[in-house]
């Protein structure tokens, strides 16, 4: 198991602490006994999940960092910061400069729902194919896999460039018919309008975006292991995901 030298990243409202705390004891316990799993701690462990839009890759991610008590990282978090300023200040998402100086400050309050609005979700799609903002981005998202207690992070590009040695590699993913019927459910639950095909069509043009880019484009990296989530429940999607990396992890033990 690889243990990071690092420096640990503690940003404002972001990732500061374990999401344990966030998840009532009761949930924690019986998801630790649900998979059959005796002890959580699995310090030093570096995870990597990626995957599309979603595909449930952040809510896997918030569930194994809860269950083996590691600080977890939302790196879509970051790109998601850059834009709402850059929204904020009206530049202009097409200029790479302009995007780029909106990564200068980068504190923000990660309950703000404007961060995943609809025009913030275009623009971080946007700006995170620019080279300048990976870049500007990438030793924040480097120091928080390389601490020495180890941590979850979940995104695009973890397992390929951020953490290309972590311990365990989920690519999480979803037909983008099942990823539009859930994100069409979320943002009713939010209150918001919006038709089956639009959301299925941006869902789309996303993928298109995110695989398709020059640096850190979104692929499953060769050692990642593939949970397809297009046919299970939340429940089950955890359940799986703890089943492989814990499956991984004890492989990878003395
Ligand atoms: O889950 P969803 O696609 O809605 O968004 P997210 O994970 O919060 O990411 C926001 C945007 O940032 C996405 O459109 C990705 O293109 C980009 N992103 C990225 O390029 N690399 C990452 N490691 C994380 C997010």
């Amino acid at each position: 198991m690889s243990f990071g030298a690092g420096p640990t990243f503690v940003g404002p409202g972001f990732g500061a602490a374990p999401c344990h705390r966030h998840m009532p004891l009761s949930k924690q316990r019986s998801l630790a006994e649900d998979v059959g799993l005796a002890d959580p701690e699995v310090k030093g462990a570096v995870i990597a999940v990626d995957g599309p839009a979603a595909s449930g890759k952040g809510t896997v991610a918030r569930a194994l960092a809860s269950h083996f008590n590691l600080p977890h990282m939302d790196t879509g978090l970051l790109y998601r910061a850059v834009a709402l300023n850059l929204w904020r200040w009206g530049g202009d998402a097409g200029n790479q400069f302009e995007a780029l100086r909106a990564c200068d400050d980068l504190g923000f309050d990660q309950a703000d729902p404007e961060l995943r609005s609809e025009p913030v979700s275009k623009i971080a799609s946007m700006i995170s194919a620019y080279p300048a903002v990976r870049a500007a981005l990438l030793q924040r998202q480097q120091d928080f896999a390389g601490q020495a207690g180890g941590a979850v992070l979940d995104g695009r590009d973890i397992g390929t460039v951020i953490a290309p040695h972590a311990d365990v590699k989920l690519f999480v993913t979803a037909s983008a018919q099942v990823r539009a019927e859930r994100r069409l459910k979320e943002l009713q639950e939010r209150g918001m309008s919006a038709h089956y095909e639009d959301v299925l069509a941006d869902i789309r043009s996303r993928d298109e975006r995110d695989a398709g880019r020059e640096v850190a484009p979104l692929k499953q990296a060769a050692d990642a292991l593939l949970l397809d989530t297009s046919t299970l429940t939340l429940e089950q999607a955890i359940a799986e995901a703890l089943r492989l990396v814990d499956k991984r992890l004890a492989r990878a033990a003395p």
